[in-house]
């Protein structure tokens, strides 16, 4: 049952697009049709500000983080935490209340990542934090974590790394398609730097 169950609950919890409903709250432009067009906190920082951002990044990342915290609590097959950790990513990317037009997936990554293994999670977020205070690219450093995230899940062994390896290889697969515009933009030296309220096109 679990099996139908977590993945659908973790698909619906990461249609919520927490950037759309931040900035819907607050007052501020909707980030699917200003700035970079993304739904997420990088753009929200860009159109709204630090307080709109943390805001949809922590809601982000929990809802990746929730339904894979579930599954470990009731103790599912491996297989089963991993296909609820891809519906909660699959939910913040393609989400069923948002038309399918969602983020990159950045954070809700990190999330589930994280809940599968602190480690990694804790690793990977060094790795974006490095990237982004020395470049002050938030896509550089989003792509570089996400080249990084196989190989850290499986250098921080833990049981059934076949399998998480492979999930998480899929996953940075996804994440890179995702941020093809800006891997475009950052090539032509035209991406724009964190914080920066300039708009762009998608
Ligand atoms: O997590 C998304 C980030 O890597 C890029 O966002 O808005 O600059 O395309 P954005």
């Amino acid at each position: 049952m679990w099996a139908y169950v977590l993945p659908g609950l973790a698909y619906l919890l990461g249609s919520l697009s927490t950037a759309v409903v931040t900035s819907r709250l607050l007052g501020l432009p909707d980030p699917r049709h200003a700035g970079s067009g993304n739904p997420g906190a990088t753009n929200v920082l860009r159109l709204g500000g630090k307080k709109a951002a943390i805001i949809t990044l922590i809601g982000d990342v929990l809802k990746g983080a929730l339904p894979v915290m579930l599954a470990r609590l009731l103790g599912v097959a491996p297989w089963i935490e991993a296909l609820t950790a891809w519906a909660a990513l699959l939910g913040h990317v393609y989400p069923v209340f948002f038309r399918f037009h969602g983020g990159k997936g950045v954070a809700t990554a990190l999330g589930v990542l994280t809940a599968i293994n602190p480690v990694a999670g804790a690793g990977l977020l060094g790795i974006w934090l490095v990237v982004a205070l020395m470049f002050r690219y938030s896509s550089l450093a989003a792509l570089t974590a996400a080249v990084a995230a196989p190989f850290l899940m499986a250098a921080t062994l833990r049981p059934h790394i076949g399998l998480f390896f492979a999930m998480t290889s899929a996953m940075s697969l996804l994440l890179l398609w995702r941020h093809r515009t800006n891997i475009r933009n950052l090539l032509a030296g035209r991406e724009t730097k964190i914080g920066a309220k300039a708009a762009k096109a998608r």
